[in-house]
């Protein structure tokens, strides 16, 4: 499993996570250790869905610890369009800058849930909501560090990985060792697929650090966000010890069988699709839909 690039574990990001509770996210703000430059990975936005009412406790405390440390904000990245929480890419942007990101498969994500939610040709179906739409292979820049994008799907079509330096953020390929890994059960996800995917990403140096998006503290454990490919080649529960793709995919299936849909998958992707930006009615107020027996 090759990768495209060269990996560079001498260059160690610094990191600080924010857990969000109601959701078992994890964002990140990864800055150059020889700058005040960073990126922002995976933000939440928060929405009591009964209520349906949005709020910003959680995109809040990343814009004070941006502030505080007096960083600057050159990306802000999406590892994949999420089912379980909001993104708050736009609030970040409008206060913070940066510029937006995912991956280029975005366009298949729309095109299926623009059926879904049976949206109108307003919608476009060709990313151009984010600024930026990586290939495999992609690089950019944070600081002076370079930051390497691979394709990782399975999860869904468009998941990437992000390298920086000895760090990667995994978006939901991977779970912490004892989480094992992400369902590939949605539209356009795909068991087999994940599990290369998960080989590629295993393919980085042993010492690599691991970021995931979500962990549930399985078995009533604390909630942990951080290891590395080494531990997880080792422990990882549905992949590790060197457990084949034709295992893995039976018991990926069987067990994606018997989960029920994220509890916030209606309105995440209705706004995720859109990079963050929550739709409208015809008279422009910020609305979402629940389309029936469609999922
Ligand atoms: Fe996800």
């Amino acid at each position: 499993m090759t990768l495209p690039f060269t990996p560079q574990t001498d260059v160690k990001p610094e990191i600080e996570a924010f857990f969000d509770p109601q959701t078992n996210t994890i964002s990140y703000v990864v800055k150059d250790p020889g700058s005040n430059a960073c990126a922002i990975v995976d933000s939440v936005l928060d929405i009591d869905y009964a209520a349906g009412r949005l709020s910003y406790e959680s995109a809040d405390a990343i814009i004070d610890y941006v502030k505080r440390n007096e960083l600057v904000v050159e990306w802000i990245i999406e590892t994949h369009v999420h089912a379980d929480h909001l993104s708050a890419a736009p609030y970040l942007q409008e206060k913070l800058g940066g510029k937006t990101g995912i991956g280029e498969k975005i366009t298949i994500v729309q095109d299926t849930f623009g059926k879904v939610f049976n949206e109108g040709t307003e919608f476009q179906r060709d990313g151009s909501q984010f600024d930026r739409l990586f290939k495999d292979g992609d690089s950019y820049t944070v600081g002076a560090m370079t930051a390497h994008v691979i394709a990782t799907p399975g999860h869904t079509p468009a998941c990437q990985t992000h390298v920086i330096g000895d760090a990667a953020f995994v978006g939901d390929t991977l779970f912490m060792p004892d989480g094992g890994s992400a369902r590939a059960d949605f539209p356009g996800g795909d068991a087999g697929t994940l599990y290369d995917s998960i080989q590629r990403v295993l393919s980085l140096p042993d010492e690599t650090r691991l970021f995931m998006c979500h962990d549930y503290g399985p078995n009533g454990r604390d909630i942990k966000w951080e290891t590395t490919v080494g531990d997880e080649k080792t422990h990882n529960i549905h992949v590790g010890g060197g457990k084949g793709k034709d295992e893995f995919v039976k018991m990926r299936t069987e067990r994606d069988a018997t989960l029920d849909m994220p509890k916030l998958i209606i309105p995440s992707l209705q706004v995720n699709m859109r990079a963050g930006e929550v739709p409208c009615d015809q008279d422009g107020n910020p609305t979402l839909k629940v389309p029936l027996n469609k999922l």
